[in-house]
């Protein structure tokens, strides 16, 4: 991220059937932190999030409510919005896929897929996964029992007169993508299921259905047809950027999703994309730069569910963020979550061993540890910005291995850790509460306390967009008003240049506080003892 550029990041848009859990927050909360890195990096930042409400299973739900499809998706779109804001996601557009401007934008892109030829009538019969809202090959359908390969529910025969994509026409363009840009997809093991399943062959896929209800967006041409949902709400992502001004951060940078979608990103998504950049309006949509695929919370070996009560809902996470606080939670999603490909267990046990090992013991301990020596021996002052001394060299270093922050740059809060674990290390070493002892130390105990100080500080950059409230703290309990000024209301950092070193002032103060990160004992959490089985 050495250069800034723009940087347009997008999540899912999620179904608003039902109420936002943590699978939604994960990886929105993951989003959060990388758009906060790109723009502490002072990246120009475009992040989307919002809501696919013309789904059938929001029409089914809103009825066993006794609502319309639309008064319920306005009540959970407002759940998925505060919810967001709840829990301290700033992303600069809110994405709904029942708002005018979004039927707009589908329906002239579907209008220019037919005047293409891309989009053609046809007639279809296949295996429907209405839990999923999708249709699986026969050979998928066989292998899985004909059942659903995601929800396990049974799928069903259908038989519609359909537009279709012609989807079968990007086999070989979306195999050379793949094969010649291998990040267009990661991590690496889901490009390679993706191949996969590619080289068995593609088949044009309904995009339209009849008789299945109102709710949804209007066929352009042919009324009677509703658009399938998930082509409506892919192209979610580039009405958010049609307006004129936005249409500069296009193409996207990243699709942050889970394993359950890949296909659609992976496959459907490009090809409508390489079907529309061929047409005259729509030349402006070329590919994104990749789709990053993490994987599952689960609990206890399970798939997390309401009927199998091991489901972690909003009012789980909210009593975790009154026992932990928030910075903790994102620490603990971001650092424990899934996103590799493999599943991670979804334990309170470890939630306390992570916070009190790495953000209590670590992150808060050094902190006070630098506050209260600096308030004992210094007056709570710097005198004097020391040169590069050990910690300076070891801070650099740790700063130069930005190689090992992975594709979603996230690594970065795991060498911020280490920074801190450095400066534990070295106060340990250099023992300045021992030096003090003597005033003919008094010089090197300042300098030692600086380093730290200015360490910490560093860190704090690292850290800051995983642990944006607690480090905030830190630059105030520093007198660094800049960063706070810089990034406030989605402005802009100046990374490179704010991690050198020196960057704490002879002179600066420094306030001791409340303790970062109070340990905690297991005993003190209702949450950490009742368990979780809401
Ligand atoms: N509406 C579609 C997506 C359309 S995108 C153009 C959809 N919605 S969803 O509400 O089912 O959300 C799926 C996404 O939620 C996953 O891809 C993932 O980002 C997140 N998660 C849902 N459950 C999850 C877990 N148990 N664990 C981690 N993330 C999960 O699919």
């Amino acid at each position: 991220m050495a250069e800034t550029e723009r940087f347009y990041l997008t999540t899912p848009i999620y179904y608003v059937n039902d109420e936002p859990h943590i699978g939604h927050l994960f990886t929105t909360t993951v989003a959060d932190a990388i758009a906060r890195a790109h723009r502490l990096a002072g990246d120009e930042v475009f992040f989307l999030t919002g809501t696919d409400e013309h789904a059938a299973k929001v029409v089914d739900s809103a009825a066993e409510r006794g609502l319309t499809a639309q008064q319920w998706s306005d009540r959970n779109a407002a759940a998925f919005r505060d919810a967001f804001a709840e829990f301290g996601i700033e992303t600069d557009d809110f994405i709904r896929t029942s708002e005018p401007r979004h039927a707009l934008f589908v329906r002239g892109a579907i209008a220019a897929l037919v005047r293409s030829g891309d989009v053609y009538l046809g007639d279809y019969e296949g295996w429907y996964d209405a839990s999923q809202e999708e249709y699986v090959s026969e050979g998928r359908a066989q292998e899985h029992d004909f059942k659903s390969p995601v929800t396990g529910r049974p799928l069903v025969k259908k038989q519609e007169k359909n537009y279709f994509f012609r989807l079968s026409q990007y086999q070989e363009r979306l195999q050379r993508l793949l094969e010649l840009q291998p990040d267009f997809v990661q991590p690496a093991a889901r490009r390679n299921e993706v191949l996969g399943r590619l080289q068995a062959g593609l088949l044009d896929v309904p995009i339209s259905r009849t008789g299945a209800g109102d709710w949804g967006l209007r066929f352009p041409g042919a009324e009677q047809h509703l658009i399938y949902v998930w082509i409506d709400a892919l192209l979610s992502y580039t009405t958010a950027v049609d307006p004129a001004p936005r249409r500069r951060f296009w193409p996207a940078h990243t699709h942050l999703i889970a394993k359950d979608i890949l296909w659609f990103h992976a496959v459907i998504w490009p090809a409508m994309l390489l079907a529309l950049q061929a047409t005259p309006e729509y030349a402006w949509l070329g590919l994104p730069r990749g789709v990053y695929a993490h994987s599952f919370w689960i609990r206890d070996g399970q798939k997390m569910s309401k009927s199998l009560g091991n489901f972690i809902g909003l009012v789980q996470l909210r009593e975790l963020v009154a026992s932990f606080g928030l910075d903790a939670l994102r620490w603990f999603l971001i650092t424990q979550g899934p996103l590799s490909t493999v599943d991670s267990d979804f334990s309170q046990a470890r939630f306390v061993e992570v916070y009190n090992s790495e953000l209590a013991n670590t992150l808060g301990n050094a902190w006070n540890r630098i506050a209260n020596m600096s308030a004992r021996y210094l007056g709570g002052r710097f005198p004097r910005a020391s040169s590069r001394g050990e910690l300076c060299e070891r801070a650099l270093a740790i700063l130069a291995r930005s190689g090992e922050d992975g594709p979603l740059g996230l690594g970065r809060a795991q060498r911020g850790l280490e920074l801190v674990r450095a400066i534990d290390a070295c106060i340990d070493r250099t023992a300045p509460f021992r030096l003090a002892k003597d005033p003919a130390n008094a010089e090197r105990v300042a300098d030692i306390l600086y380093e730290c100080a200015e360490t910490y500080r560093i860190a704090s950059l690292l850290l800051w967009p995983v642990l944006p409230g607690k480090m905030e703290e830190v630059w105030r309990r520093l007198g660094l008003r800049e960063y706070q000024d810089a990034l406030a209301g989605r402005g802009r950092g100046r990374f490179d240049e704010w991690c050198r070193w020196g960057g704490l002032r002879a002179g600066s103060q420094i306030a001791a506080g409340e303790a970062l990160f109070p340990r905690h004992q297991p005993e003190d959490s209702p949450a950490a003892t009742r368990g979780h089985s809401a």
